[in-house]
């Protein structure tokens, strides 16, 4: 393997900021890889959109990662992995990664009933992608599944652990309480800029993000096709498709650093 090909970055994105919170595991996970991140902002939420509308949008988003030579692609998103990961894998000929199959096997893992709950978009919960891998993996196990759309605008904002956000979760939640779930999924990848607010109102039910999952299953995949990088110095470069300065502000709060997004018109690609 060339030195060229290790150095390559990793493309990872997301509708909006949610992926940062890949990033932040990446980055503790994989210190040396240089990263680019693409943030939909012009077009974020995802959540709300059809299929067909996500897939494209996506397709998008791949081709300007493509067009910066990254090695290997992350779907931060979970609206975008529980919806268009097969659309993108037949189109494109690269690595991708997606969160759906991490975060349903953190969740089995450790699992002691059988009881779990899933919350994430209106389109990812529509899908079924997380209830068909939980059973793929453990076929007698009882999903409850929420759709939580506040979540999104609420992180965006930053309103992570104010009143509203607090009130919200537990509103949203009590119905998955009420049915004596062990485990919840954080289905979309803004929902662990509010996790405070959410394990409030869980109370002892297992949080699990599968960012973490992500993160290990790229080093995995790095390491196994000889593709980490060994040099030093590593770099993120992040890219949005509307205003940085809200961005650039959350991307400091949530990577402790202080980054300048590009501004990139996607739908050129
Ligand atoms: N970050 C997206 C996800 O993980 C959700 C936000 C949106 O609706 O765009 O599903």
């Amino acid at each position: 393997m060339m030195g060229g090909e290790k150095s390559k970055a990793i493309g990872i994105f997301d509708s909006g900021i949610g992926g940062l919170t890949v990033v932040r595991e990446v980055m503790k996970e994989l210190p040396n890889e240089n990263i680019i991140y693409f943030g939909d902002t012009a077009r974020v939420p995802y959540g709300s959109k059809s299929k067909d509308t996500v897939t494209k949008f996506s397709e998008q988003i791949v081709r300007f990662l493509l067009s910066k030579d990254v090695k290997a692609i992350i779907i931060a998103c979970n609206t975008v992995s529980s919806n268009s990961y097969d659309d993108l894998r037949s189109t494109f000929d690269i690595h991708f990664a997606e969160v759906v199959t991490p975060g349903a096997e953190a969740c089995i893992s450790g699992l002691k009933g059988s009881r779990v709950g899933v919350i994430g978009t209106e389109a990812t919960i529509r899908s079924g992608a997380y209830e068909r891998k939980l059973r793929q993996f453990m076929p007698d196990i009882t999903v409850f599944s929420k759709a939580c759309p506040l979540f999104v605008p609420l992180a965006e904002e930053g309103w992570t652990n104010n009143t509203v956000a607090r009130i919200t979760a537990e509103i949203y939640l009590q119905e998955l309480i009420d049915k004596e779930i062990e485990a919840l999924i954080l289905g979309c990848t803004h929902y662990p800029l509010i996790a405070d607010c959410i394990r409030g109102a869980a109370g002892f039910i297992r949080i699990v993000n599968p960012a973490e999952a992500v993160a290990a299953n790229m080093k995995k995949f790095l390491t196994e096709s000889n593709l980490l990088n060994d040099g030093q110095g590593a770099e993120s470069r992040f890219f949005v498709s509307d205003n940085t300065y809200k961005f650039n502000r959350m991307c400091g709060l949530m990577l402790g650093n202080i980054y300048e997004a590009e501004k990139v018109d996607i739908e050129r690609y």
